[in-house]
């Protein structure tokens, strides 16, 4: 009897040994990251998408809002005078911002979405870029278009900020739906990387 409870006591040990061990070397845990969702939308699209990703993601919306609002006739790009024909035509067009500051310190993620300009980003992202601190932070660009690529503007935004970690961006002209499973994955494979 004595030599069966010894045996016994003896395959429980082991076995909260091994657990315990198992606790230390797991790597397999969640990494807790804080997520920014940014954008700027004169006209919604980009906006409904960046919410659905923000929502998706649990992180927190944040809109880049020029100090002075776009309006229709600023955005006539069939008119070189009018002011987004003006200002994407100047390199170093910052337009002023206005909006609540944001405390970069919060995010370790930001998803970073804007309509394509003139196969740019539309110059108050440059803007933003500039204001805050993007050190240590992973961005993730992501666009709405009339059917041009995001690649030019992210080409030109990893150029112009190569001290930014920079995912690479997505155009998002096909719905709720196929944005926020992408976001998801994104995130996902971000912590992964992070491990
Ligand atoms: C000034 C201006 C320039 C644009 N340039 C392009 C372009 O180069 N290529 C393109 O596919 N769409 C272009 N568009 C269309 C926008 O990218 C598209 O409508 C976008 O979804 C608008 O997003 P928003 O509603 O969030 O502002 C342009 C729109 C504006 C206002």
């Amino acid at each position: 009897m004595k030599q069966i409870v010894l045996i016994l006591m003896s395959i429980l040990s082991f076995s909260c040994s091994s657990q315990t061990q198992r606790q230390a070397t797991d790597t397999t845990e969640p990494v807790s990251k804080k997520i920014l969702v940014v954008y700027f939308s004169c006209t919604g699209t980009t906006g409904r998408v960046a919410e659905s990703i923000a929502g998706a993601v649990d992180g927190r919306l944040y809109r880049i809002t020029p100090a002075e609002v776009y309006t229709s006739a600023d955005l006539d790009w069939n008119d070189k005078s009018s002011r987004s024909s003006v200002e994407m035509a100047d390199e170093d067009s910052r337009p002023e911002l206005g909006g609540e500051p944001l405390d970069m310190k919060d995010y370790d993620i930001v998803f970073l979405g804007y309509p394509i300009w003139w196969d740019l980003c539309p110059r108050p992202v440059n803007t933003f870029l500039e204001k805050y601190d993007f050190s240590g932070k992973t961005v993730i660009p992501f666009a709405t278009s009339g059917g041009s690529s995001i690649a030019h503007s992210v080409r030109q935004l990893r150029k112009l900020y190569p001290n930014v970690t920079w995912n690479d961006g997505k155009l998002l002209n096909g719905g709720v739906a196929v944005a926020t499973e992408w976001a998801k994955q994104v995130v996902e494979n971000t912590k992964k990387g992070s491990r």
